[in-house]
């Protein structure tokens, strides 16, 4: 059965115990689509979609995003219960609030495994479906912290850049292949993402950065009074997929699009500044 005439479509979604994801995964099983969910807590998910979703198109799987074959296994159990695939969203990331300096070997690599090499798994099993059907959608959740970046957020910084960069080149990679990318890029937005839970913090905190330290105090405080709404968030991302017509990035909230517009002015300055300087690296003209 092929869609969009014979069935309707199909998601994967990675991370859905709470937050965008859950939302997502809620929204999509209320239009009528089919939805596999991936998850660290199944009993999580199923609890944060209560008694309300029907869950007949639902397929919720216990998947560690860092093993390769568990996210292989998922992509093949989703084709084997509905069918196919058409639509997958990156969505599973957490925070880490630190100076650069007091960011451990450890804790580098367990958000790149998570927000970087984990992506990497997902789309190594998804996109040999949708290249060879010559269609479908890959929505990978960066932040506005993915175009630019602030103090005591380097590491998350890190792992949505090169989530940005991967996604660019991807885009431009499945162009030709009719399977379509969006950068989903929020500001702050009313989730678990800032609560104590969610948020993670240095091992080897130190007394040098204060500032860092009263900043996560104030964003710890922060949570539950984010300007985005999960709802409308995760309505505009799917609304964008349907319409398949959107640009490569969908900012979410005033916030991001202020952050994005100052960055985009002092890259601009920047490149003014650098206009005459840059060319006077190259070798001379044949
Ligand atoms: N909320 C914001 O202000 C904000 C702003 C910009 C970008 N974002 C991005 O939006 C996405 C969703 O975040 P959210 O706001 O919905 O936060 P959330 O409520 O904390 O949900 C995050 C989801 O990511 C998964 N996750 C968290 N840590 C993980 C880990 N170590 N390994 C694997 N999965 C993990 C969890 O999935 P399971 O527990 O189900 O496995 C959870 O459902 C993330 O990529 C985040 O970076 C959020």
């Amino acid at each position: 059965m092929t869609f969009p005439t014979e069935r309707p479509a199909i998601w994967l979604v990675t991370g859905t115990s709470r937050g965008l994801g859950l939302e997502l995964v809620r929204q999509l099983l209320e239009r009528g689509d089919s939805v596999a969910a991936t998850t660290r807590s199944r009993e999580r998910l199923l609890a944060g979609l209560g008694g309300r979703a029907d869950t007949a198109r639902l397929l919720p799987l216990t998947v560690d995003l860092r093993e390769e074959a568990e996210v292989r296994q998922a992509v093949l159990e989703t084709t084997e219960r509905f069918g196919g695939l058409d639509r997958v969203v990156n969505n599973a990331g957490y925070g880490f609030l630190a100076a650069v300096e007091e960011t451990s070997d450890r804790e580098v690599r367990d958000m790149l495994d998570v927000q970087v090499a984990g992506v990497w798994n997902v789309l190594r099993a998804a996109l040999p479906i949708l290249r060879e059907q010559r269609s479908g959608h890959v929505v990978n959740i960066s932040s506005v912290l993915g175009l630019t970046a602030v103090p005591g957020w380097g590491l998350y910084c890190a792992g949505k850049f090169a989530l940005e960069g991967l996604s660019e080149a991807l885009a431009a990679e499945m162009a030709d292949f009719g399977v379509k990318v969006t950068i989903v890029e929020p500001g702050y937005f009313r989730t678990a993402f800032l609560t104590p839970d969610a948020l993670a913090l240095p091992t080897g905190a130190t007394t040098h950065y204060p500032a860092i330290r009263e900043m996560t105090a104030s964003h710890l405080k922060l949570s539950g009074g984010q300007l985005g709404d999960p709802v409308k968030g995760a309505a505009a991302i799917i609304s964008q997929v349907v319409a398949g017509d959107g640009p490569l990035r969908q900012l979410l909230g005033s916030d991001a699009h202020s952050y994005a517009t100052a960055k985009i002015e002092a890259l601009r300055a920047n490149l003014e500044a650098t206009a005459l300087t840059a060319p006077a690296t190259d070798f001379p003209a044949a």
